[in-house]
């Protein structure tokens, strides 16, 4: 681990701006893997990375059923929801491996569904809830 970053969030506005500045750091190919209970708020994470590359916001949402959307911003952002997967084979046919490391940012709820094949090369993102509105994010620079 190279670094790490905390910042408690008190509002799900506030961790859409923590994130929308986090995602002015990014570039293409980078990997985030967000760790965290239902309802933590990965998916309104994603909300603010969105925002901070121009993307459409309000496309953001949970990829539960259809397991990966695409948002066209200054880069395409990649999003997974790998809740719903549990066979090997289910997750084998998303060829998430396609989107790491490519013209866009992949970013991936439920990370460990992708045992071994998850991706090492990585911001691992860890949310926890505190209150009813309250969240700790937790940044780290895997590599
Ligand atoms: N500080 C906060 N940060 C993020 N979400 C929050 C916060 N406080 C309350 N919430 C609410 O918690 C829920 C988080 O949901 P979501 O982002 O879909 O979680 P996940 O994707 O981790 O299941 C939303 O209803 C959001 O409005
Ligand atoms: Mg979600």
């Amino acid at each position: 681990m190279k670094s790490k970053i905390k910042k408690i969030t008190y509002s799900s506005e506030e961790t859409i701006q923590a994130a929308c500045d986090f995602a002015k750091t990014l570039k293409a190919g980078d990997v985030l893997l967000l760790e965290g209970d239902l309802g933590a708020g990965k998916t309104t994470f994603v909300k603010g990375l969105a925002k901070g590359l121009k993307a459409k916001v309000k496309d953001v949402v949970s990829p539960t059923f259809v397991l990966m959307n695409i948002y066209q911003g200054q880069m395409p952002i990649y999003h997974f929801d790998l809740y719903r997967l549990e066979k090997p084979e289910e997750i084998a046919s998303l060829n998430v491996d396609e989107y790491l490391q490519s013209d866009g940012i992949a970013v991936i709820e439920w990370p460990k569904r992708l045992g071994a094949d998850m991706p090492r090369d990585c911001y691992w993102i860890e949310f926890k809830h505190i209150s009813e509105t309250e969240r700790e994010i937790n940044i780290s620079v895997m590599q």
